[in-house]
């Protein structure tokens, strides 16, 4: 057992104390808007919600998060933050926490985003509506799981393929983006695998659908996203008002006429078997189509290819024998990435110290008490508690050298299995019952996701004897011999 896991569950210290919650949330206006400043501009938000675990010596504490001032004016910025992994669980608990319009907080983007619908990640767990949506949703995963794989090695030789052609094609010691290259593979590939909608059957969705995606998600989020490339500007103009849904609205009619004539089938099952209106389906399955796959896969592959680029050679090579060892006799499955323990634990510690959705929040249910690592917090019902990822997964308490990337922390030959119990990205656990389910608010594809980013790297493994990669770009690549 991981030493310190053992320290913490074997020894627990004494109860911790009742304690009144750290930090404050300063003057009205000014308040907000200092800590809007520092969030994305002067500190960005690891250092922001840092900063504040070391200044109160506590992982729970009061601040403010943005959007704020000057026109969100119905926007809520005051939260309690939940830093540490003890805290983080209460936001997996349904009675405790309503999930009703947070997913990003008290700040909505407005439904004309979707078709004027609430989507499901916008529901509680006590609207019958999300219970209906939420089994669909899990519905098209176990329906896709059988042409999951195929379609996706399908998919990345065809683009694989295409990056060679450009490397060769740069020449010595040139190189070939990958970011846009990754996102039409997985635009493809999961239209065709969730909706079942062949994209190559309308050709301007095909050429576009991906960028017509990231417009739709960036336009969305803006409020709420840190570049920290150009500021002051970026705190004027980006940071400082909603953008309307009218800038992105030609494309995103052109998305749910795709999804209403190629997903045709997919609708019709939501109608008949889900009880759900066309409407509600058609930007729903866009909404999981475009938000939480195409959006979650994207940054997660680009993480995941930038830790490869970090390891060493050795790494490397003791994944690539992994892979080749038990593909030997077999073609690449969920089956078959199941017995490649580093792989996957590979994938594990990228969504550990990279969670593609770092941060979550729950509104309180009721009057209940939150208790930390250190101390118990009372929490008044109405209050918005915010979980930022990030740190929660580098809890000393729970991960050894939690800064670090241990490419094989979470794998069985070590122990580290019993570490997935603490791994939050999906916001909920990665082992254990119930998992996903219409009464609880954890990603659909819990287990898809590591499944999906497992393949992904035992293709790579399997296709190429050498990868060289640097800032979203191939350098290099050995074809296997
Ligand atoms: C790397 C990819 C993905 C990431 C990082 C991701 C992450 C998440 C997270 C963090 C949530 C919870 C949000 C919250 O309530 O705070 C969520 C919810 C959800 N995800 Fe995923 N997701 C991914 C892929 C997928 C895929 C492929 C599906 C396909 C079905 C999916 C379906 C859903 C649904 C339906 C919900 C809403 C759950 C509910 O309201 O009960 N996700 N996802």
């Amino acid at each position: 057992m991981n030493a310190t896991l053992s320290g913490l569950v074997m020894s627990p210290s004494a109860a911790p104390q009742r304690a009144a919650i750290p930090g404050s949330y300063g003057w009205p206006v000014i308040g907000p808007l200092s800590d809007r400043l520092q969030y994305f501009w002067l500190q960005g938000p690891r250092k922001f919600f840092a900063n504040r675990m070391e200044k109160y010596e506590s992982t729970v504490f009061r601040t403010n998060v943005p959007p704020a001032f000057p026109f969100f004016t119905g926007v809520d910025p005051n939260v309690v933050a939940v830093l540490d992994v003890k805290s983080f669980r209460h936001l997996f608990d349904t009675e405790l926490v309503e999930k009703t319009n947070v997913l990003v907080g008290d700040f909505m983007p407005s439904v004309n985003y979707t078709g004027g619908i609430r989507v499901c990640a916008y529901l509680d767990t006590a609207e019958a509506k999300h219970g209906q949506i939420k089994s669909f949703a899990i519905d098209i995963l176990k329906r896709s799981s059988s042409r999951w794989v195929s379609s996706m090695v399908t998919n990345l030789d065809a683009t694989w393929d295409s990056l060679e052609s450009q490397l060769a094609a740069a020449g010595d010691g040139g190189s070939a983006s990958y970011i846009l290259p990754l996102q039409e593979f997985l635009f493809s590939f999961l239209s065709l695998t969730l909706l079942g909608a062949d994209a190559s059957a309308f050709p301007e969705i095909k050429r576009c659908g991906h960028i017509y995606l990231d417009l739709w998600l960036a336009v969305q989020l803006l409020p709420m996203v840190s570049i920290n490339v150009a500021q002051p500007l970026e705190e004027i103009f980006l940071h400082s008002f909603s953008y309307p849904f009218w800038l992105v609205k030609s494309s995103y009619e052109k998305l749910v006429s795709f999804v209403e004539k190629g997903a045709s089938e997919t609708v019709t099952r939501a109608q008949t078997e889900f009880n759900l209106s066309k409407e509600e389906a058609i930007h729903n399955l866009l909404f999981i189509l475009g938000f939480n796959a195409f959006g979650g896969f994207s940054l997660f592959f680009l993480s995941l290819l930038s830790k490869l680029s970090e390891q060493k050679p050795s790494v490397h090579e003791e994944l690539r024998r992994e892979v080749r060892e038990k593909l030997s006799n077999n073609v690449l499955s969920f089956e078959t990435v199941k017995e490649m323990d580093l792989v996957n634990s590979f994938v594990y510690e990228t969504l550990r110290l990279e969670p593609p959705v770092p941060q979550q929040f729950g509104r309180a249910r009721k009057d209940f008490d939150l208790t930390s690592h250190n101390a118990v917090y009372e929490i008044k019902k109405g209050e918005l508690l915010c979980g930022y990822q990030p740190l929660v997964m580098r809890d000393p308490k729970i991960f050894v050298n939690p800064e670090d990337f241990v490419y094989d922390r979470f794998s069985k030959k070590k122990g580290g299995n019993e570490l997935l119990e603490y791994l939050f990205w999906s916001n909920g656990p990665q082992t254990g019952t119930p998992g996903p389910s219409a009464s609880n608010k954890q990603c659909a594809a819990r287990d898809v996701v590591p499944q999906t980013a497992a393949v992904f790297l035992a293709y790579l493994f399997q296709r190429y004897d050498e990868i060289s990669i640097s800032s979203g770009s191939i350098t290099a690549l050995k074809r296997a011999k």
